[in-house]
């Protein structure tokens, strides 16, 4: 039975598989004989560091079984067994770009990176910077902005704040940036792998000059360059000027570089524990890298899932939350997936929703619309805070039947009505939970989607690693903006 198999969790949880398989075995006898007119597939991949130490995952394959039936997954384990051979022993397309494969255990063993870094924040603390300015676009900003995002408070602002220029070329936003940097007591962080990307090129010179201006020869100790170790513009800019650098390492990419001092540093300096992170990464490294079935390696069922779906023609993606928090990291996992997968005509389109929000413009769609989605939900077991619906004993809001409800408890309602709904509106919904929102959890689920992303690009047959695609706009603007000309 497929049920049995992806009911299996990690082998060191013993009690989570005896619990999974008694659930299963309860959930089989009430519940197989329901008429069930459409797919769900249901898995909770829960991280909690403090009691299990691992994901643990449940399915619902008696609803999965309208899509995937138990021979498309015997059919495709073999080769999603092949694809993580493939990425680790580095005879893939692009295997020369899976130095993250084993980065979280290797910066945890040898910590000269971390005691870098840590120097660097103890040395910048003595401006006792109130804005942290992150300059970079892509895979050199959208990880440090997911764990920003995710873990700043939602209403009012963290000290230091992060904020970020050369994400886009919008003149009015770095108009205001301007002005802003000026009222403040900034530090600055530029981040271009290449060192040449025009939008934070743009963006450093009008943020070096200002810098320049405001603090004259001082500037060069408050501006940080995370660079090629060796060529590129930023490079040259840096030795010229006497800023501290980092080395992007070559064996990584842009998208996969979080975990590198593109993530780190800028995490580091605003105060986030780069150390939990990487603690959440490397214990999900050790499980991926460990496991080889589908059973008991959650990132070859997510890869499996996502490209049994595709063959079905699920070529949409929808990432969706019930944790506004979260939207920065499904631009993350958007970035990851998009650019890794979406080659040679081929890919799934990823697309993200946050909900309930969305479900009032994009629900219509989701619901009804044409059929070529399917929705993987991303979720919070525990709230960070939770409030209570007052109890006024009164029905004049219609709000009796929830007075004295946590508000988090209406969240989690809305949120299993919703997956139900969409199931049965044609839609495989599969659900993978966080246990909460801390550094490790977001350490370990973002190395969980970094490698079901190469697998998945794997056993689709594209180079989950280059993206050749993203040079035809610039070959177009520079021509439009004559930079051979000079
Ligand atoms: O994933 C990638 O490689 C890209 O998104 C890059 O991160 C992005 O284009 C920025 O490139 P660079 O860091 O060279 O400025």
């Amino acid at each position: 039975m497929p049920l049995i198999y992806l009911c299996g969790v990690k082998s060191d949880c013993n009690s989570q598989k005896i619990f999974s398989g008694f659930w299963f075995i309860y959930w089989f006898i009430t519940k197989c004989r329901t008429p069930l007119l459409h797919f769900c597939f249901y898995i909770v991949c829960t991280f909690d560091h403090h009691k299990h130490k691992c994901m643990k995952t449940k399915a619902d394959v008696n609803l999965v079984k309208n899509f995937i039936s138990e021979k498309d997954f015997s059919d495709i384990e073999p080769l999603v067994q092949k694809a993580r051979e493939m990425l680790l022993g580095k005879t893939g397309s692009g295997a020369e770009f899976t130095g993250w494969v084993n980065l979280p255990s290797s910066l945890l063993e040898n910590k000269d990176i971390l005691n870098k870094i840590e120097a660097t924040c103890h040395r910048v603390s003595t401006f006792n910077p109130d804005l942290i300015v992150v300059i970079g676009i892509g895979g050199s900003y959208l990880g440090a902005r997911a764990v920003y995002d995710a873990l700043s408070p939602s209403i009012g602002h963290r000290k230091p704040e992060m904020i970020f220029a050369g994400h886009q070329l919008d003149s009015a936003y770095h108009a205001m940036l301007m002005d802003y940097l000026k009222e403040r007591n900034p530090v600055i962080v530029v981040i271009s792998k290449s060192g040449t990307t025009t939008e934070p090129a743009i963006a450093f010179r009008l943020i070096r000059t200002l810098m320049e201006e405001k603090y004259g020869s001082d500037a060069a100790q408050r501006i940080i360059a995370v660079t090629d170790e060796k060529k590129g513009a930023l490079r040259t800019l840096a030795v010229a000027k006497g800023y501290e650098t980092y080395i992007i390492p070559d064996d990584i990419g842009g998208r996969f570089s979080v975990l590198t001092p593109v993530g780190l540093l800028p995490l580091a300096l605003c105060g986030f524990s780069i150390q939990d992170l990487l603690n959440g990464a490397a214990e999900c490294q050790k499980e991926l890298t460990t496991n080889h079935t589908l059973a008991n390696n959650q990132a070859m069922l997510y890869a499996a899932i996502r490209q049994l779906l595709y063959r079905q023609g699920k070529h949409i993606e929808l990432q969706s939350t019930f944790c506004p928090k979260l939207s920065t990291l499904s631009e993350w996992w958007k970035q990851l997936f998009g650019e890794s997968e979406g080659k040679e005509l081929k890919g799934i389109f990823p697309a993200s929703l946050v909900f309930t929000t969305d479900l009032h413009s994009m629900g219509q769609f989701v619901q009804d619309g044409n059929r070529v989605l399917f929705e993987t939900f991303l979720s919070v077991a525990k709230p960070e805070k939770d409030i209570e619906i007052p109890v006024l004993n009164s029905n004049d809001d219609e709000l009796l039947y929830l007075e004295g409800k946590q508000m988090s408890y209406v969240n989690h309602k809305a949120e299993e009505a919703t997956r139900f709904a969409h199931a049965q509106g044609g839609v495989p919904v599969v659900a993978l939970e966080m246990e909460n929102l801390t550094e490790f959890s977001l350490g370990e689920i973002m190395y969980f989607f970094e490698f079901s992303c190469a697998l998945s690009a794997y056993i689709q047959g594209v180079n989950p690693f280059d993206q050749p695609g993203v040079e035809a706009y610039k070959q177009k603007m520079f021509e439009l903006l004559g930079k051979n000309n000079k």
